[in-house]
């Protein structure tokens, strides 16, 4: 399967609405850096690497929208496109990865005439979108030797094709193993509040024939205690230098539990998921999101009217009880802060 999670046509990007997905599968197109931070933070896009993707072509989208106006206001327009698409989502560091990498560009060519500078904004978006899946291929061949023929494993949230630009981080892993002509099938929990495991990864599997049993949230301490999962791969938001992991709200738990079962824990991680400027994970911001989807889902609200709800979109879970980051650079092993940093160093 070849979903195009994000993609260029017609001088907009388009992307899938993955609000409405299984049940309907249709791509809105964007052209603004405003309208396109509008989409990530009302999660028609999502997942790290997309939201990283997404945030590149919207820099590009704006240098291509002012590509008339006069220096200064290029300029000036430029700078609160950027900011705009900075306050879209705080906790996946993609996001920001993905606009210094815009930025550093633009200063490189900065001096040139508007349109220019637009095209090689565009090529830079392209670039990335291409690398994002050249990646994630990387990551699936390393991650896939992990785990063995017949392998049971369990996911949370969407690591998949559809919060990449394509191919995926976690399920880019299940993807490789099975490509290498493994068994493997897949237990997704359905990633509340806003269901990503049950309307998104699940969908991708059932596409692609893979195996896939879906479970509630609660269900995974059962499934594990009687010996039913082999293994947990989820991907991840942001990782500080220490190895602590942010992720969708709930990995945490899921962690705990397979450390209480002798069950690896891996953590599909590209390098442009680690903020190297963070000690810890106490340093990762945590979006928390409207309480409606806590009380209900889409029309539906079913908690009692007033009652005080929380919602905290993402957790972190401590380096220890990660068994290893499968990275486009190979497998680190019980992930610390000196075998990060050997990440960056060749
Ligand atoms: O709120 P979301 O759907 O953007 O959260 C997504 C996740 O937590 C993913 O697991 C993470 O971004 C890794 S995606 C390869």
């Amino acid at each position: 399967m070849n979903v195009e999670t994000l993609r260029w046509a017609d001088g907009k990007l388009e992307m899938i609405d993955q609000r409405i997905l299984p049940a309907s599968f249709e791509y809105l197109a964007y052209d603004s850096a405003t309208s396109v931070a509008d989409g990530i933070r009302r999660m028609v896009v999502r997942g790290a690497p997309a939201i990283g993707v997404a945030a590149a072509y919207g820099v590009a989208l704006e240098a291509l929208r002012l590509r008339s106006v006069s220096a200064v206001d290029f300029t000036n327009g430029m700078k609160v496109g950027f900011a705009v698409l900075a306050q879209s989502r705080p906790t996946a560091v993609n996001l920001f990865w993905g606009l210094e990498r815009m930025r550093r560009v633009w200063i490189g060519v900065a001096e040139l005439d508007n349109t220019t500078v637009a095209q090689r904004l565009l090529a830079e978006a392209h670039e990335i979108l291409a690398e994002d899946i050249r990646i994630n291929r990387a990551m699936g061949r390393y991650g896939a030797e992990l785990l063995p023929d017949g392998a049971r494993v369990l996911t949370h949230c969407n690591a998949g094709a559809l919060a990449t630009a394509g191919w995926g981080t976690a399920l880019g892993v299940l993807r490789s193993a099975v490509e290498a002509g493994k068994k493997i099938s897949v237990i997704a929990d359905e990633t509340r509040p806003f269901l990503q495991g049950a309307r998104l990864t699940a969908w991708e599997m059932v596409q692609e024939n893979i195996p896939v049993t879906l479970i509630t949230d609660t269900m995974s301490g059962f499934m594990m205690s009687r010996g039913e999962v082999d293994a947990v791969i989820v991907g991840t938001d942001r990782v500080a230098t220490n190895g602590d992991v942010a992720n969708k709200i709930g990995t945490y738990m899921v962690a705990v539990l397979a450390k209480r079962h002798n069950i690896p824990f891996y953590v599909a991680c590209p390098l442009s998921t680690i903020d190297t400027s963070i000690a810890s994970g106490a340093a990762i911001p945590i979006e928390e999101r409207s309480t409606e989807e806590v009380t209900g889902f889409r029309e539906c609200q079913w908690a009692a009217k007033g009652v005080m709800v929380r919602n905290p979109a993402f957790d972190v879970t401590p380096a220890e009880l990660v068994t290893a980051l499968i990275t486009e650079k190979g497998i680190v092993h019980e992930p610390n802060k000196e075998r990060i940093a050997n990440l960056f160093r060749h």
